[in-house]
């Protein structure tokens, strides 16, 4: 069964409300994808902090904290600053494994006005888990949250 992302993206604004603040709206965004999105084993966010994306709100087991700009699956989507879906993370170079179950891997960069804030990384263990309606689906939603919070937390560190 594929996600009804229209469904989806109505719930996340309404959870959200009139909402702005980055760690509870991130926290929400993130329990609601991994609640409502199937066979995922990670959803969350990292956020740059100076040169490195930090870990952020997750769902999920504990992750590495720092990531490097252009270092595994995050930092590359962070630096290219465009979505990258991983068919099997094993076939990706420098990939950084956080748990062995993970297979496959979306990551979604969020770009406020232009300015890179963050990502949201959603692994699976299913190879091949993600399809093109996932990558807009997902993009959508990190849209809403992008919309509805106020990331200015971030630009004072
Ligand atoms: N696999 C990611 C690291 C983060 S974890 O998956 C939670 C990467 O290669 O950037």
């Amino acid at each position: 069964m594929s996600v009804d992302y229209t469904t989806l993206a109505r719930d996340l604004e309404a959870l959200l409300g009139n909402e702005r603040d980055l760690l509870a709206n991130s926290a929400n965004t993130c329990a609601l994808i991994f609640e409502k999105i199937p066979r995922l084993n990670w959803a969350g966010f990292y956020f740059l902090r100076g040169e490195e994306l930090v870990l952020g709100p997750f769902q999920g087991k504990p992750a590495c904290v720092r990531i490097g700009m252009g270092r595994g699956v995050c930092g590359q989507a962070a630096q290219r600053q465009e979505t990258l879906m991983v068919v099997d993370v094993h076939q990706f170079p420098g990939h950084i494994a956080c748990d062995s179950a993970s297979r496959a891997e979306i990551v979604v960069p969020l770009v406020p006005e232009g300015r890179l804030i963050g990502v949201l990384d959603l692994d699976s263990p299913e190879r091949g888990r993600f399809t093109s309606l996932d990558r807009e689906g997902i993009e959508r939603l990190a849209g809403i949250l992008v919309a509805a919070t106020d990331f200015s937390p971030l630009f004072h560190n």
